[in-house]
């Protein structure tokens, strides 16, 4: 499920991560699969660095996979 706040995760430098773009993984805010009935697909990130990430929810951020405050104007 989505959420208005976003998902702090510790990521690991040079790991990939998918987020779900659709709202519908139950393993938020990573792809685990059921976009494939939507027009929706996951979004790859690949960590920079080893570092705390916040992984937005509220899927209607302009700038996929990293919260840039459009959760305040929902
Ligand atoms: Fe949402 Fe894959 S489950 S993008």
């Amino acid at each position: 499920m989505s959420q208005k706040g976003p998902f702090p995760v510790d990521v690991e430098a040079g790991k990939s991560y998918f987020w779900c773009a659709c709202g519908r993984s139950e393993n938020q805010p990573f792809c685990d699969g059921p976009h494939k009935a939507t027009d929706f697909a996951q979004v790859k990130f690949e960590a920079p660095d080893s570092k705390r990430v916040f992984f937005w929810g509220c899927k209607h951020s302009a700038a996929p996979v990293t919260c840039d405050g459009t959760l305040n104007r929902l």
